[in-house]
């Protein structure tokens, strides 16, 4: 367990592969003197695929591998194990508020700026199975009206390059026209993999739908924590080093190195590191 955090300790972020990479920007963005730690569980991505259990275990792995990093925070950037491993992972570390999953910020965000309307949340299966976003919602607006559609083809499409194409555009039609989504005020993207197709998004839309990229939420909600914990880090005279950026992956390919950088929007090197061997 975690005592006394310094601000000088980085901020662990993981996802299951790279999507989570949006986050770490809009962290970096907005917080440009803090250290990051990311972890990209890309042996056992898609998360959205895989059980509860599987997800939890995970999740509890990589947290233990962040607090062995010496991370002051813990960023779950990825709604399926946000939905799946949030609850294990604050848990396990004690790190209370320090622990931040993307669904919450998301959910209070949306309760602030759409109270009573309608709210569409596109995820990954696990993700809409869990039902998370609803109950998170409710939970704040008892009368809000949630409707939630699983968009599977979504992640794998991105990572596979096919995103501000006819093809992906496409596929992006044929899931918002479901009619599920149908007559929505608002739209959460409630996989980190898609504010790479935000702008497909919304052109679908035009003005009449307010899409919402939780990753600049959440940035914001990092930043706030950090400030009532004194955790913000001040920054050196020198500013920070390529060294204070460091990006693992359990299972690494050139492809996803490259990748990396579309999400990233900056050159990423990514290190192997294999957490599951003991
Ligand atoms: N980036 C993950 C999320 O936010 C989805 C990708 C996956 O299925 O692993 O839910």
């Amino acid at each position: 367990m975690i005592t006394f955090p310094k601000p000088i300790q980085p901020i662990g972020i993981f996802d299951s592969g790279i999507g989570g990479l949006t986050v770490a920007r809009a962290i970096t963005r907005l917080l440009p003197n803090e250290k990051i730690i990311y972890f990209g569980d890309t042996a056992h991505m898609p998360y959205g695929e895989k059980s509860a259990e599987a997800i939890k275990h995970y999740s509890l792995k990589i947290a233990e591998f962040l607090m062995f990093k010496n991370c002051k925070m813990i960023v779950i950037a990825c709604n399926t194990a946000s939905a799946a491993g949030y609850k294990a992972v604050l848990k396990h570390t004690g790190m209370k508020d320090l622990v931040v999953n993307v669904i919450d910020p998301a959910a209070e965000f949306v309760v602030k700026n759409y109270y009573r309307k309608k709210i569409g949340v596109i995820a990954t299966k696990r993700t809409v199975s869990s039902n998370v976003y609803s109950k998170r919602i409710s939970h704040l607006d008892p009368v809000a009206d949630v409707s939630q559609l699983a968009t599977p083809l979504l992640a794998p499409m991105i990572e596979e390059g096919f995103y501000n194409n006819k093809i992906s555009q496409t596929i992006i039609n044929s899931y918002l026209s479901k009619s599920k989504l149908g007559d929505i005020d608002a739209l959460i993207l409630g996989c980190t993999h898609y504010p790479l197709i935000k702008n497909e998004i919304q052109k679908f839309y035009g003005k009449k739908v307010a899409v919402i990229d939780s990753s600049e939420v959440v940035a914001n909600h990092v930043k706030s924590v950090l400030e009532k914990h004194n955790l913000l880090n001040p920054g050196s005279k020198f500013g920070l080093s390529k060294a204070d950026k460091q990006f693992f992956v359990s299972d690494y390919t050139q492809s996803f190195e490259e990748t990396s950088k579309i999400f990233f929007e900056e050159k990423v090197k990514l290190k192997q590191f294999n957490i599951w061997e003991d």
